[in-house]
Order: C-alpha cells, then sequence, then structure tokens
C-alpha cells in the first residue's frame, strides 16, 4: 500500500470507530431490566405469570432484546403503593437498570410512571391500567402492553346495557384500578341509558364482602357489574354464590374476576359473562403456540397475565431492535413502538400515541376451567387518553 493509500485506509477505519465506537459498546454490555411485580398478597400469582411470560419472550428470542444480552433485576412491590417510590428507585438508582417493567397495582405504577418520567427511564407496564399512567402521566418513555383500566369497564357497560339490564349495582375495591373500571363501565352504560343505582366499594385489598353482599340483596338490582382480581376475586366469586345472589342477580365483571382464578373458583364461576383482551379458546396457530410453549416450560397453563408479560417482551424487542440496544433514544423506540402490529396471542394489536393498546375486548363466558370466548364485546377499543399531552 503507498503511504497516501494507507493514510486514508487509517482515516476511514477511524471515522468507523466513531461512528460506531459508542453503539458498540451499548450492543455489547447487559441490557438491566428491572422487574418490579408483587411477589406476595393477593397479586402474587399475576405477578408471577407476567414474570414468566416476558422470560419465555426473551428465551425465544437466544436471551436477547435488541442485540443485548438480557439480565434481570427483581424487586417485590408488595402492591404497596406506600413502598412503591422507594421500590423502584432501588432499581432506577441502586441496580441501575436500563428499563423498567412493572407492575400489577395501579397504586404503585402510577409511583413507577412518576420516577420513570423524573429520570427519564424507559417503562413497560405489564399489567396495571392506571388511566393516568397513558393519560396525564404520558410520554416517548412509557408504553404500556396491557391495557386502561377504562377500556374493559367500557366494553362491559355496553354488552350489559345490549343484554337488556336497567338498573345495575357495582362492587370493587377503593383505589385506582376499581373506581376507573367503574367510571368507564359507567360511561358506556348510562350512555346507553342505563342508570347506576349504586356504588359498593371496600379498601384493597380486603375480603370482608359479607355486608356489601347484603345491601346488594336489599337493593335487588337487574345485575351487578365488578372489578376484582387474583385471590380477592376468588374470595368475591365465591362468596356471591355462597350468599345466594348468583341464581336471582347476575354477576358481571372485567375479565380478571376469572383470569387465573377458575382452578380455585369451580362451579362458584360457571356461566359467568366477563370482557376482556384475552380469553382461553382463541385456537389461532399464534395463541396456540404461545400456550403449548408456556405449558411444556412452566407446567401451567397462561392466562391475561402472562400474556401481557410476553407482549412487553415483544414490545420491547421491537422498540430496542429500531435503537440497536440504544435505550437512550427514547423518541426513536417509542415511534418504532407505535408503527408496529404486536403479533399477540390475544390477536394482533397496536399501540396508541399515549402508549396503550388498541385492541379487541372479546365477551367471554366461564364454561368448565376456561373463560370461552362467545363473541366481540368491543372491536378495536381505544382508550380516549385523557389528559395526555405530547
Ligand atoms: C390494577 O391495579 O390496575 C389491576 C390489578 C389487577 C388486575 C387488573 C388491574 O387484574
Amino acid at each position: 500500500m503507498t503511504p497516501r493509500r494507507t493514510l486514508l485506509a487509517l482515516a476511514s477505519l477511524a471515522v468507523c470507530a466513531l461512528a460506531t465506537g459508542p453503539l458498540a459498546a451499548q450492543t455489547t454490555t447487559k441490557l438491566k431490566v428491572g422487574l418490579m411485580l408483587p411477589y406476595t398478597g393477593t397479586y402474587a400469582a399475576l405477578g408471577n405469570a407476567i414474570e414468566n411470560g416476558l422470560r419465555l419472550y426473551v428465551s425465544e428470542q437466544g436471551g436477547k432484546l435488541g442485540g443485548r444480552e438480557v439480565e434481570f433485576f427483581k424487586v417485590d412491590d408488595e402492591s404497596d403503593p406506600a413502598k412503591a417510590t422507594d421500590n423502584v428507585n432501588k432499581l432506577v438508582k441502586r441496580d441501575q437498570v436500563d428499563v423498567l417493567v412493572g407492575t400489577v397495582h395501579s397504586g404503585v405504577a402510577m409511583a413507577m410512571a412518576k420516577v420513570a418520567k423524573e429520570t427519564n427511564t424507559l417503562l413497560v407496564v405489564p399489567n396495571a391500567g392506571a388511566d393516568a399512567v397513558t393519560g396525564p402521566l404520558c410520554g416517548p418513555n412509557i408504553v404500556r402492553s396491557s391495557f386502561s383500566n377504562w377500556q374493559p369497564g367500557y366494553a362491559m357497560g355496553e354488552v350489559m346495557a345490549k343484554k337488556g339490564h336497567k338498573k345495575v349495582v357495582t362492587i370493587t375495591w377503593k383505589y385506582a384500578a376499581g373506581d376507573e373500571s367503574v367510571k368507564g363501565f359507567k360511561e358506556a352504560f348510562e350512555k346507553a341509558g342505563g342508570q347506576v343505582v349504586k356504588d359498593l366499594s371496600l379498601p384493597f385489598p380486603n375480603v370482608e364482602f359479607q355486608a356489601l353482599l347484603t345491601e346488594i340483596a336489599a337493593t335487588k338490582p337487574d345485575a351487578v357489574f365488578t372489578f376484582f382480581a387474583g385471590a380477592g376475586a376468588v374470595k368475591f366469586v365465591k362468596d356471591y354464590a355462597a350468599a345466594g345472589l348468583k341464581k336471582n342477580i347476575p354477576l358481571y365483571g372485567s375479565g380478571f374476576l376469572t383470569d387465573g382464578t377458575l382452578e380455585a373458583q369451580g362451579a362458584d364461576a360457571e356461566g359467568l359473562f366477563t370482557a376482556l383482551h384475552y380469553g382461553d379458546s382463541l385456537n389461532t396457530p399464534r395463541d396456540n403456540a404461545f400456550r403449548l410453549a408456556y405449558a411444556k416450560t412452566y407446567k401451567l397453563q397462561p392466562d391475561v397475565y402472562a400474556v401481557q408479560g410476553y407482549d412487553a417482551g415483544q414490545i420491547l424487542g421491537i422498540g430496542l431492535a429500531a435503537v440497536k440496544g440504544d435505550v437512550s433514544k427514547k423518541a426513536e423506540f417509542a415511534a418504532a413502538v407505535q408503527k408496529a402490529k404486536i403479533d399477540s396471542p390475544r390477536g394482533a394489536f397496536s399501540i396508541s400515541k399515549a402508549g396503550n393498546p388498541v385492541q379487541d375486548f372479546y365477551l367471554r363466558q366461564v364454561v368448565g376451567k376456561e373463560n370461552k370466548v362467545v363473541g366481540v364485546a368491543s372491536k378495536g377499543l381505544a382508550d380516549p387518553a385523557r389528559g395526555c399531552k405530547l
């Protein structure tokens, strides 16, 4: 090589190194994923299913997302909003994670979203429906793989009105998820001419339902709409039947009431109608493959939480591939995710500008140990994203 050529070759090598240097460093270091989920308490099973789903997706990708090997850091948030800010800071400040994934409980998720905003950390919410997360707290670094609380409530409001119910009592836990599910339900049900005659609630995670069930019996509504989930949902469905209400006053809910709970609820759940973005009998090639892989890996049947965890992985995979593993590129991450169709076991869905899934809500009925899909409650339902300014 002539000296001039050598010089040119060296110069172009230097340019290459400059262009790829920081990126190469990004993609060769591990991607630290901070998992903040409930592993104890009424939502423990939900947290475990989410982690299982996420790990399944990551292992299908050879343990990598966006070209980077994934390393998990875990915190049990106990579904306790009072500990949430400290817990999320363990991941962000102590462990210095690149990405946060969490959580189940809406109150905890709002604290996570605030910290994610302040520290500009990428956050994928694999369950908690808090409307604020994709409302006033929305941002390019926050995306949800699940639903907003408004969505299943709204879908069920339309269904119950169509079924001809006029006077309804609602019953739920007094916190964002319960309040917002009921609000979504009311919006659709009252628009269609129905009337909510009484709103009943108890503090989360209490399960002393007796006095409230007595009040339902005395009020004699046409039907009841409810939001409960996890271990609390198991107890509520059993207590509702034991109080003799099931045969006289039909019980409806957002689908969490009967998801991941049917083994424990047994015959007391039989026949219940719920609305949710997943069901047990979709029988699509995509869902069948997912269910088989999940069952083989964990010796368990998946539920909606497992799907949401799996899809949190898919969303991360799509966004991180677009930025080649560089988590600092929030706007490019968000743009890629919003352009994508997520090939979910629930059916393909897209992500709105506010970061929430736009998706079908199925009408399901409990038949044996399955939430059988019997129709579509609301097609392509988008959260109104009230208060989201982008
Ligand atoms: C919530 O707190 O947002 C929440 C918890 C459990 C569910 C659904 C929503 O199943």
